[in-house]
């Protein structure tokens, strides 16, 4: 097997452990209001990559060994993020009708209940991280950094600063500003549960930290290099979307060759960082690849 269907296969059985817990966890689809708990569950199992979860898993293995105790914990980031995008999706917001290769929360339930639904599952989310096993203090501080990161000066910050700058001429400080706030930073905090869960040392967490950093400003960065060039069936999402929204993107300010050249700088940035490990760092060297190269 090579390094890349390894991770593949890695990515794919933590999906699934991911998937159960999440199950578990939800309301059943039949429970009263049926719509809302049904229309929690389309978009949460329309498919998805697991790309946050699988990096709290993974760096959580680094630091110490597989245990379900970190399950929890990586599966509130998930419902964390799936409520963005039903809410990104949104026609007040990007008016995308596709997600995850079905109708997006709105088109399905309408609107009403696409909203409705993505505030269940954001609190769903803290829910979930009350599940933890680990002293009240720790389970403060996970907290504490998880409403930072999705909040005003996180997540929601920069999906506003993208809305902002909607048919803008915008500097690249702002572009790094909506990438790294919108998209950046929640996958900075997905590597850093892992460590801080398997009780990581100061220097270790700074190190994953700078390696979350660069990984998620690559995710989004691709993310807007699909947006262009992807395949419509294979991302399960529509493209061409950011042209029309006159989105703040990478390919818009710097073109697609040097958008592509800074993608390869911060891929050989981040794998450099985390190659300090040596081959117990293989599957968080490999998602490198695996997220500059993915087609959906
Ligand atoms: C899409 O996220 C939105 C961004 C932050 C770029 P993903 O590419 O992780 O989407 P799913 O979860 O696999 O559907
Ligand atoms: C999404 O950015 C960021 C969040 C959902 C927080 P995009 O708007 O580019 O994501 P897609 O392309 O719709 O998945
Ligand atoms: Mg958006
Ligand atoms: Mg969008
Ligand atoms: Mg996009």
């Amino acid at each position: 097997m090579t390094k890349m269907m390894r991770l593949k296969k890695d990515v794919k059985e933590k999906r699934e452990l991911v998937n159960i817990v999440i199950d578990r966890f939800l309301p059943r689809k039949d429970e009263y209001p049926k719509v809302l708990h049904k229309a929690m569950r389309h978009t949460l199992f329309a498919g998805g990559k697991r790309v946050r979860p699988y990096l709290t898993i993974t760096t959580y293995q680094l630091f110490g060994h597989m245990d379900k105790k970190i399950l929890p914990l990586a599966a509130a980031l998930e419902l964390l993020h799936t409520y963005t995008l039903i809410h990104d999706d949104l026609p007040d917001l990007d008016d995308d009708e596709k997600r995850r290769g079905k109708p997006s929360s709105h088109i399905e339930f309408g609107e009403n209940i696409a909203l409705l639904t993505g505030d269940a599952l954001l609190l769903e989310a803290f829910k979930m991280m009350l599940m933890v096993d680990a002293d009240a203090d720790f389970k403060a501080k996970l907290i504490k950094e998880f409403a930072e990161v999705s909040g005003s000066e996180g997540l929601i910050g920069g999906q506003v600063a993208d809305i902002e700058c909607e048919h803008k001429d915008f500097t690249a400080d702002e572009i790094d500003f909506i990438h790294l706030n919108k998209t950046a930073k929640m996958l900075t905090t997905s590597v850093r549960y892992g460590a801080m869960l398997a009780n990581a040392r100061e220097d270790d967490i700074k190190r994953v930290t700078e390696y979350g950093n660069l990984i998620g400003l690559m995710f989004q960065i691709v993310d807007d290099i699909l947006d262009i060039e992807g395949d419509v069936h294979k991302l399960g999402k529509k493209t061409g979307t950011d042209i029309r929204g006159g989105k703040a993107t990478y390919p818009k300010l710097y073109g697609m060759k040097k958008t592509k050249e800074i993608v390869n700088d911060l891929k050989t940035r981040a794998k450099d960082i985390i190659g300090y490990y040596g081959p117990k760092a293989e599957y968080l060297q490999k998602i490198c690849e695996y997220i500059t190269t993915r087609r959906f």
